[in-house]
């Protein structure tokens, strides 16, 4: 039996978006608040899906206090409370977009977890503006 799993999580992180190749106008006219120079926050909501076979033995897919854990260790204490600009190696030339922190997360869990499962993940910047990846 094929299904799917959820698990939700929340981080608080600081952003800026700027392109440094443009003038300080264009950046405030593409990026809007996002640009603002002293960074803001923004409360991420995270939806991670996992889509395999169910275990027969358990009758899980996958074991959702594990899944908790792994979201903790790997996500939440890398991005909680931090500058993604100045903390993260990663967006150091990089713009901390949803796209790429999306992205990002993905690329980190999918490390974690057994390639016999498919991954997805949501990401949430404000309540209406979401992305998801891989692409549906
Ligand atoms: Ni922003």
């Amino acid at each position: 039996m094929r299904i799917s799993v959820f698990r939700r999580a929340h981080f608080n992180a600081a952003h800026r978006l700027h392109n440094k190749n443009w003038s300080d106008e264009k950046n405030r006219e593409i990026f809007g608040l996002c640009n603002s120079p002293n960074y803001h926050g923004h409360n991420y909501d995270l939806e991670v899906k996992m889509t395999g076979e169910v275990d027969p033995e358990t009758g899980y897919l996958f074991d959702l206090g594990t899944l908790s854990k792994i979201i903790k260790e790997k996500v939440e204490n890398k991005f909680d409370h931090k500058n993604l600009n100045l903390d993260l190696d990663e967006f150091k030339e990089k713009n901390p977009t949803t796209e790429y922190l999306c992205h990002l997360i993905w690329t980190i869990l999918r490390a974690e977890l057994d390639e016999k499962y498919d991954l997805t993940i949501k990401l949430w910047e404000t309540p209406r503006n979401y992305v998801e990846y891989p692409a549906s």
